[in-house]
């Protein structure tokens, strides 16, 4: 049945996915509760390869040469500093796994609306759940994406359809945590800290890992709609991969560009923990999805943050080094990432909420 789309301020969708809604022949346009207006001047520029984001080379930054390693830890520094993104490669993690887990995921968009049903949660913290845009509750234009969002530790959730899921996720989900645990491990040497000062701080062994899977399917109009519009991440560390459709922006030097990673690489991104830390050295970036007429673009984003009941706080280490007084006061992950999700801060930049004022 094609999806009916009339009013446009109810509260709930009208239609239960993006993907229902995009499958619909007669869908030649973007209805206006999705129409967002993206400055056609503002939009990332494929062709420069002066703007591409950094790449770090996992082989060198785990190799047994002190000076390969060194050289990388500079290298993501300078990248946490000036791009607050970069790509990693040769991380040892199989291409084939992650396409896998792709699949996964796109055969879990695919289910009979009926069948997700059971995990259309509203919960912030919920283990399991799925749904369309980002709140149907407080979603002023509605979002050209569909998610899953599962909690893959301290505690390892699965769903158990489609087939193949929980096998697939629970592999993706160590071997990526894995690949996080030697980035931070990175970065915490970069600030001239012990490898393992940060995950100590953090808690990290009972840290938050989330695979967030988002389904963007095809756009008739895809300059007036978004797939999420422009945010910065909660945690300390992401680590995204996507199927062959770009889509990814980050603003960079005023300029938003066009994440061409190469393939089989982990997209990594500095979140907002990270910030607080290093007190703003290290900046979570404000990024965001667009959308593509031609096919279904697949992202899983990664995010890793600290353990629910711990608050960061600028590293007073750093603080004494630099000569500066700490720009942020603490707040646990959990109280954090409500305030992000409340419709008073709604992809408003949170980090505000939590600086310290007249510093
Ligand atoms: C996210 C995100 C970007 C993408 O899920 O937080 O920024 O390219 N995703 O899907
Ligand atoms: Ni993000």
């Amino acid at each position: 049945m094609a999806p009916t789309v009339t009013s446009v301020d109810a509260s709930e969708p009208k239609v239960a996915s993006i993907k229902t809604l995009a499958d619909s022949d007669a869908l030649t346009y973007v209805p206006s509760e999705y129409a967002y207006t993206m400055d056609p001047n503002d939009k990332g520029d494929e062709n420069d390869p002066e703007h591409s984001i950094p790449i770090i080379d996992f082989a060198l930054l785990t190799s047994a040469s002190p000076d390969e390693r060194a050289q990388m830890i500079q290298k993501i520094g300078k990248a946490c500093e000036e791009w607050g993104f970069f790509q990693v490669i040769n991380h040892g993690v199989p291409e084939s796994l992650m396409k896998e887990m792709i699949d996964a995921c796109r055969r879990f968009f695919e289910l009979p609306e009926e069948e997700k049903k059971e995990f259309q949660t509203r919960n912030l913290l919920d283990p399991i759940k799925c749904g369309t845009s980002f709140n149907v509750a407080i979603d002023k234009v509605r979002l050209w994406r569909d998610y899953l969002k599962v909690i893959a530790h301290p505690e390892f959730n699965s769903l158990y359809k489609p087939a193949g899921y929980s096998e697939v996720s629970l592999e993706f989900s160590k071997r990526t945590h894995a690949v996080a645990t030697e980035i931070l491990n990175g970065i915490s040497e970069s600030l001239g800290l012990e490898a393992d000062y940060i995950a100590k701080a953090m808690n990290w062994d009972r840290g938050l890992q989330i695979l967030a899977a988002n389904y963007y399917p095809a756009c008739p109009q895809p300059d007036l709609a978004i797939g999420i519009p422009p945010h910065t991440d909660h945690g300390l560390v992401t680590l995204l991969i996507q199927n062959d459709m770009c889509g990814l922006e980050v603003k960079h030097n005023d300029q938003w560009v066009l994440v061409k990673a190469a393939p089989g690489a982990f997209v990594v991104n500095v979140g907002d923990q990270m910030q607080i830390l290093t007190n703003d050295k290290y900046k979570s970036v404000w990024h965001r999805a667009t959308v593509n007429n031609t096919a279904t673009r697949i992202s899983i984003a990664v995010p890793h943050g600290p353990a629910l009941d711990t608050p960061a706080l600028p590293i007073s280490e750093l603080l004494e080094k630099e000569g500066e007084k700490a720009k942020y006061i603490g707040m646990t992950y959990e109280k954090f990432m409500e305030l992000q999700a409340s419709p008073a801060a709604y992809m408003m930049p949170c980090l505000d909420h939590l600086r310290v004022k007249d510093n």
